[in-house]
């Protein structure tokens, strides 16, 4: 295969970027869009230039580290599907393909396609822990969870931190992500000594780092590699309503609210 390639180049994040033409050419289509770019990035380097930088680490779905806009669409045209995981056959011989970072404010380009993705690291240090002292795997069943909640907790711990939800979404907002983190953790036994406080911390400071609110415009969940449903924002919104509501209480009870 032979594609033109219109790739976001970016020497700093303080220096104004641009968008450079490439051509790729003999990329099998049996490649991963990050082979196609090792092949591009070979030539380049072959010719003194320096070559793309993007992120990466597993190349298999896992790490979350590969993200990027792909004509426009996180992750590129296939759903469910990370960049990594991405083929060289999901587009025509002969295509013009624009590659750029993430699009957000609270991801600042670092260089070229990659971006800081610190804001989603904070969100998770704020809460996205439990202190239950979990020992060792338990016997199957010793501590019986609906299949319902393990289901949910299942597919909302899925989400691999990419930031496609946040790239997507006409607002900036992190609200999948973060939903995703309280949930997984909010619907097991082992993560309801902080449900309350996890929920309060994460939302706060997914507010902090700056991302817009949810309106429930729906493209993250379209974006998500992991396919997480918008449904976990409904969760998180429930949690933090009820958690609220808690705390004002509290301080009704103690006289200082
Ligand atoms: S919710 Fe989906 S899109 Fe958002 S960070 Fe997690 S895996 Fe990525
Ligand atoms: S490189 Fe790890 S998810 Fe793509």
């Amino acid at each position: 295969m032979n594609l033109a390639l219109h790739v976001w180049r970016q020497p700093s994040a303080n220096v104004k970027g641009q968008m450079v033409r490439y051509d790729a050419r003999d990329i099998s289509p049996d490649m991963s869009f990050l082979e196609m770019l090792d092949v591009v990035n070979e030539q380049l380097t072959a010719a003194g230039q320096m070559p793309i930088a993007f992120d990466h680490d597993c190349r298999e779905g896992i790490c979350g580290s590969c993200g990027m806009m792909i004509n426009g669409v996180a992750h590129g045209p296939m759903n469910g599907t990370a960049t990594c995981q991405l083929h060289m056959r999901s587009f025509k011989d002969g295509a013009t393909i624009y590659i750029e970072p993430w699009r957000s404010r609270a991801f600042p380009v670092v260089k070229d396609l990659v971006v800081h993705r610190g804001a989603l690291d904070r969100i998770i240090a704020a809460g996205g822990f439990i202190s239950a002292p979990t020992g060792s795997a338990q016997d199957a069943n010793t501590i019986p969870i609906p299949k319902q909640n393990a289901d949910g907790a299942m597919d909302a711990a899925a989400c691999i931190g990419c930031g496609a939800c946040v790239a997507a979404c006409p607002n900036g907002s992190a609200s999948l992500f973060t939903a995703a983190k309280i949930s997984h953790l909010g619907l097991l036994p082992q993560g309801q000594p902080e449900r309350d406080r996890r929920a309060l911390r994460m939302v706060a400071q997914m507010d902090a780092e700056g991302f817009g609110h949810c309106t429930l415009y729906g493209e993250c969940q379209d974006a998500c590699p992991k396919e997480i449903s918008i449904d976990t924002i409904a969760r998180m919104n429930q949690d933090y309503i009820r958690a609220t509501l808690a705390a004002r209480d509290e301080k009704a009870v103690a006289g200082t609210g």
